[in-house]
């Protein structure tokens, strides 16, 4: 008999903690920012949290559970979760005032390099019977004046039908769902895949607990992550989005905008299609 672990918040902080330590972003650190940015920004942060406490009288049961809570989510290797559910939507907004063609969202916790590199047209490495509506997405990476870049990098990943993403849930094969698809000479890309479905934050690690705590909800509207590359070109981070889906318009980590909603058409055979372009600017 085979035992299937299932997913759970420690493993896929965990995961998600580890993958982190791995990227140059992590290994900078805080080399990457000026002594006065640090005194800057973690000032404002710190007169916000102080404000915070003023305005709403938090007594000190409240600053301990904060702090036993802040040790569990360290411990928990959830930090990953927590800050891209909840902070960096806005660093995304940010970010976006300067960019030009395909509006961005946020990378997440769980996108992981060297996924398998594919041609233009491909099927998403997935299990035999993996399950969900089967999804032909297709389009063209384009600069911002038009021309069409051929050998760019469509760099894909998922979650499955039940909202897992293979590499942080134990029970998937690795590289399920993950891909790097190579635009032909037009720019164009056409990949075959499964429509994922919602995600759920995990609920029994402690950034579920305070979810739970507050009354929130811990989910995640469907969606395709992308980081869509090429040659001499700003690479665009986003997300696409399903017309209609459940939380669409109720994003817990707030990364939904307008431009990046699909609206897949059945075909005919059970399976959907759609198409959409990427745009790209100069860097
Ligand atoms: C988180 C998970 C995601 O799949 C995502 O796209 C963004 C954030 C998270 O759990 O932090
Ligand atoms: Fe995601």
């Amino acid at each position: 008999m085979t035992t299937v672990e299932s997913p759970t918040a420690a493993g896929s902080g965990a995961n998600a903690t580890a993958s982190f330590r791995t990227t140059e972003a992590y290994h900078a650190g805080t080399a990457a920012v000026s002594p006065q940015r640090v005194s800057t920004v973690v000032k404002a942060v710190l007169q916000g949290v102080h404000q915070a406490i003023r305005d709403n009288d938090v007594t000190y049961p409240e600053f301990q559970a904060a702090k036993a809570w802040l040790i569990e989510v360290g411990e928990g290797g959830e930090w990953p979760l927590f800050l891209d559910v909840f902070v960096e939507h806005v660093v995304e907004e940010v970010a976006a005032r300067t960019q030009q063609g395909t509006k961005g969202s946020i990378l997440g916790p769980y996108y992981l390099p060297d996924a398998q590199r594919l041609p233009a047209t491909a099927t998403l490495p997935m299990r035999e019977d993996e399950k969900g509506t089967p999804l032909v997405f297709s389009g063209q990476v384009r600069d911002v004046d038009g021309t069409p870049l051929g050998g760019a990098e469509v760099d894909i990943w998922q979650a499955d039908d039940e909202g897992y993403y293979s590499g942080f849930a134990p029970h998937l094969p690795d590289g399920n769902l993950r891909g790097i698809v190579v635009t032909d000479d037009e720019g164009r890309f056409e990949i075959t895949t499964i429509q994922p479905a919602p995600y759920q934050i995990p609920t029994d690690g402690p950034t579920g607990k305070l979810i739970t705590a507050a009354d929130w909800h811990p989910w995640r509207p469907a969606h395709l992550h992308l980081l869509v590359r090429a040659a001499g070109h700003r690479t665009v981070t986003t997300q696409l989005y399903f017309q209609g889906g459940e939380y669409v318009d109720n994003d817990v980590a707030e990364a939904v905008k307008p431009d990046l909603i699909l609206d897949p058409q059945e075909r005919g055979d059970g399976t959907n299609t759609v198409t959409y372009d990427f745009v790209l600017e100069r860097d």
